[in-house]
């Protein structure tokens, strides 16, 4: 199945395209917005170009990259009748900027459910996206409500970070027939970028062991990368850094760097 619009990217207004991942898994506390921020981070320090889309009400990708007192961004975007390029926000760090969570995101649910083609919403807006990012990556709430449905339904891809532990497992399942029911219904272009194991704890058998389960079910669909556990990265967000800036030499910004490395080694597979 070929990815939508140009190969890889998705079209935005005036030719420009971008590649739009969104980070997704219901479960809470998989790692969504660690992931987000630092692999946000690891690629434009790669030299990308990237916007953050923060559609979690918690605001924790936002906050993390500075950006708590935004007075407008998701919920605006997914209200017509503001121009989106007004909601792009720089960050402190180069070649990264956001779209952050503000309070008002917290009625999204809510004011998309009277919409017709409420899932699609998101679609509609990025298509109006002003110039050429080489990557979005979306951040999403740990449920599978309307906002979820609108970055699976505008994504081109989805990556799922799941904690490495027997517990979590069972969520992968869900999450499979999610992106399932999605192309079906939604979105017939959306792939599986990888499924990223994190929170890996090396000096624990059970931790190793869920691992090489889910090699052993998931194949090719996991990255090799896998992300350590590392307190530095829990540190992070009350820096307001994230992991490359805070600690540039901590397992965590390896481990996101070499993850940033295989997604941009992505492009130059080819689509199958
Ligand atoms: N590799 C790691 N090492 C140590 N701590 C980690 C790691 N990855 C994530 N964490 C911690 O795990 C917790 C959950 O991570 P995170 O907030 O990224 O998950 P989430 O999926 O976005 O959660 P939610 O579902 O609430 O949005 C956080 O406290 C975070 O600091
Ligand atoms: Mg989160």
């Amino acid at each position: 199945m070929p990815y939508r619009d140009e190969g890889w990217k998705t079209a935005t207004e005036g030719g420009g395209s971008v590649r739009c991942i969104a980070i997704s898994n219901q479960k809470g506390g998989s790692a969504k917005t660690t992931t987000t921020v630092n692999l946000a981070a690891a690629l434009a320090e790669a030299g990308r170009r990237v916007l953050v889309l923060d559609l979690d009400p918690q605001g924790s990708s936002s906050s993390w990259l500075g950006a708590a007192a935004a007075p407008r961004g998701a919920f605006e975007l997914l209200s017509d009748g503001e121009a989106v390029a007004g909601l792009v926000q720089p960050t402190g760090f180069d070649r990264l900027v956001l779209i952050a969570a503000t309070t008002a995101l917290n009625h999204a649910e809510r004011a998309l459910a009277r919409e017709i083609g409420a899932e699609t919403v998101l679609r509609r807006r990025l298509a109006q996206l002003p110039g050429d990012w080489d990557y979005l990556l979306i951040d999403t709430p740990p449920t599978l409500g309307m906002l979820t449905l609108n970055a699976l339904a505008a994504a081109g891809e989805l990556l799922a970070p799941v904690e490495a532990h027997v517990m979590a497992l069972a969520g992968v399942a869900q999450l499979i027939e999610t992106k399932r029911m999605v192309r079906e219904r939604l979105n017939p272009a959306l792939r599986l970028a990888g499924i990223l194991a994190c929170r890996v704890d090396g000096r624990t058998r059970h931790c190793l062991d869920v691992v090489a389960s889910m090699r052993q079910t998931f194949g090719p669909e996991m990255y090799a990368t896998t992300i350590r556990e590392n307190v530095r990265l829990a540190e992070a967000p009350s820096f307001q850094m994230p992991i490359t800036r805070y600690d540039a030499q901590s397992t965590g910004a390896t481990d996101y760097r070499a993850l940033a490395d295989e997604v941009m080694a992505q492009e130059g597979r080819q689509a199958g």
